[in-house]
């Protein structure tokens, strides 16, 4: 898939799932898996929190034809009828429609606190990519972030969202708690608006230039913070930028919506 196409998903068709994850984010997940992909690293895919597929499409769109991608949710969205839920027939029909069809042998339905680490890796081996946006409380945090840990390969990427976002506190505690007990064995190489980016430390210098040379992110100020004795990238997104992607996406000039992300 060549990345012109996957840049008109994340503007064109992204959008159409209900969910969560936008451009900025969309285009640092694009950045890190190209980077992956181009340096060798292999492994796995995989998402806590699927709702009805926003951020699961866009990781199926830039995998290649045989990387599978994991999902896992409750699944127990609006009304059951033949015990299928309303999102999870949504999400498949996202799916058909999209043209990204969802292997249900891919999936992991119940409870994310209830899964081992062997099922994942037994369907996906070990993963290169984790995106842990499942249930949003402490225990929540601190079960799905062990599960991100004890599959993820040595060059693994796990993606926590929702950080510093006051709605949900304990989605940043449970991030830093994560940070902080694991022996310094990982560290924060990115922070956007909504997701934190961490990796193993011997790693942490390698996805920090990627996220610095990624072409696609050209667009945004890369401001440097510090983050729990590492140096992270703040991708900084003004506010006039945003403000010009929503009233071209509302006022129903998606397709120039691009222009507001193109690199100057
Ligand atoms: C914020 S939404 C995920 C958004 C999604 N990643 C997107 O791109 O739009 C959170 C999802 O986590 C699921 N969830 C909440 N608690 C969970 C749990 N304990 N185990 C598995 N999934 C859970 C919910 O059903 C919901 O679909």
């Amino acid at each position: 898939m060549v990345p012109s196409n996957i840049r008109k998903f994340i503007f064109h068709d992204l959008r159409s799932v209900e969910g969560y994850i936008d451009p900025p984010d969309a285009l640092v997940f694009l950045s890190l898996l190209e980077s992956q992909r181009q340096h060798g690293l292999h492994g796995g895919l995989a998402e806590i929190g699927i709702y009805f597929g926003r951020s699961y499409f866009l990781l199926k769109k830039i995998a290649a034809p045989n990387e599978d991608v994991l999902g896992i949710d409750l699944f127990d969205i609006g009304n059951m009828s033949d015990g299928i839920s309303d999102q999870y027939r949504l999400f498949l029909e996202h799916g058909d429609r999209l043209g990204l069809p969802v292997d249900e042998d891919m999936l992991l339905v119940g409870d994310s606190r209830t899964f081992s680490a062997e099922e994942i890796t037994d369907r996906v081996g070990t993963v290169r990519f984790f995106s842990v946006d499942g249930g949003h409380s402490l225990p929540n945090l601190v079960s799905d972030s062990h599960l991100a840990r004890d599959t993820v390969a040595d060059h693994g990427i796990i993606v926590f969202d929702d950080t510093f976002n006051p709605a949900w506190p304990e989605v940043t505690v449970g991030m830093a708690d994560f940070i902080r007990d694991n022996d310094d064995a990982f560290s924060t190489f990115c922070m956007t608006k909504y997701k934190t980016y961490v990796c193993r430390r011997e790693f942490h210098d390698f996805y920090r230039a990627a996220i610095e040379q990624a072409p696609h992110l050209g667009a945004f100020e890369l401001a440097e913070t510090h983050f729990l004795g590492c140096d992270a990238i703040r991708l900084h997104n003004p506010f006039s930028r945003r403000l010009l992607y929503e009233l071209m996406t509302r006022s129903g000039m998606g397709a120039l919506s691009e222009r507001a992300y193109r690199c100057q």
